[in-house]
């Protein structure tokens, strides 16, 4: 360690996004983050042309974020990746590369889990900008494309999954129900686009009854579909006349089964430091019920960043900080895990 902080290289590789970070104790020094636009055309990710595109992305990716960072690679002092959960292939790459790194610089190696650096997020400092991270114990409702979770945080790295999708996430709802609007992959923004000029009460569509504070968005997801199949017979243009409308109401409607369970969640634990995390965090419906229920309950609500709620390595940058400060190290005999709970 320098006597200028602690440096941390972050890297993610989950999904479809090669990313890099470097953040020194909890200030963000730079965050690279490379999409991959090859799935576009397939409407969703195709793993193994995610793993190729990460084989190609990881080095100059890494590159980019220690130049921009304006550090050495030498001023590193250890290197965090995510070890899971997400796509099997995708993980290898950035695990691969991590354990490379840590061997060749003989630095400590340090494994993340996506989630835990998704909740972290709200730590990241930038230089210059106001600093809020939320107070413990908070309730984080994590809302990405594979994740619906509410999430008890009692500590950096003490953290209770209180309640969770039995099936789709909100991100799938979003993304699967775009598809069959014709809309692009992810759908979610296109959704969150069209919804603004649409009618949120015009259509009305099933609501889950699952017991507790765990979510369900499959039977939303075939309601829509039926419901479109349906209107379809009796009109072949009736996704163009009323996208907006159907995007409104099916967004209000992914809107009003996420808050109630994390109405009921704030309820039940008693607290009011609320946090939201995760790509779907990035809904404009969902940012605005956030802060309503926030003005109506007296919750104390700390909302990320934009670019620290998608996929990103600054994420895993500062939870490998943490870790750090903990010494929890990792060998080299690691392995990712596709399915990894909290
Ligand atoms: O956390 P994230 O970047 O990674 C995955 O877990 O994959 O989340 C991506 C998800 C996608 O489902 C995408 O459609 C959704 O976040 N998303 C949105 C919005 N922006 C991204 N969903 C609704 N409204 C948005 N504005």
């Amino acid at each position: 360690m320098s006597d200028k902080g602690i440096t941390i290289l972050g890297i993610e590789s989950s999904c479809d996004d090669t990313s890099a970070a470097i953040i020194r104790d909890e200030m963000i020094l730079s965050n690279v983050v490379a999409g991959q636009k090859v799935h576009e055309e397939y409407g969703g990710v195709v793993p193994e042309l995610a793993s190729r595109a990460h084989q190609q992305n990881i080095i100059p990716v890494v590159d980019l974020a220690i130049k921009r960072a304006g550090i050495n690679r030498s001023d590193i002092d250890a290197v965090a990746f995510t070890r899971g959960p997400g796509l099997l292939g995708s993980l290898l790459v950035g695990t691969s590369f991590a354990k490379g790194f840590s061997l060749s610089m003989n630095i400590p190696l340090i494994e993340v889990n996506h989630l835990q650096g998704h909740v972290l997020a709200l730590y990241i400092r930038e230089n210059g900008q106001e600093y809020n991270p939320p107070k413990f114990p908070f309730l984080c409702l994590l809302v990405s494309g594979g994740n619906s979770q509410i999430i008890l945080v009692r500590d950096f790295l003490d953290m209770e999954v209180i309640g969770q999708t039995i099936d789709d996430a909100a991100g799938e709802a979003f993304d699967k129900c775009a598809k069959v609007m014709g809309l692009p992959y992810p759908g979610g923004p296109h959704v969150d686009r069209l919804a603004k000029e649409g009618d949120p009460i015009r259509f009305e569509f099933s609501r889950p009854r699952i017991p507790g504070l765990d979510y369900s968005f499959s039977g939303l997801k075939t309601n829509f579909l039926y419901f479109l199949r349906d209107h379809l017979k009796e009109n072949d243009n009736f996704i163009e006349e009323n996208k907006a409308d159907l995007c409104a109401s099916l967004q209000h409607t992914i809107i009003e089964i996420l808050m109630s369970k994390l109405k009921r969640a704030a309820k039940e634990t008693g607290i009011k430091e609320i946090t939201v995390a995760g790509g779907v965090s990035a809904n404009s419906g969902l940012r605005n019920a956030l802060k309503e229920n926030a003005g109506k309950y007296r919750w104390n609500l700390v909302i990320p960043k934009f670019e620290y709620t998608m996929d990103n390595a600054a994420m895993i940058a500062i939870t490998g900080y943490y870790k750090y400060l903990n010494k929890e190290f990792i060998g080299q005999d690691t392995v990712p895990f596709a399915r990894t709970q909290l």
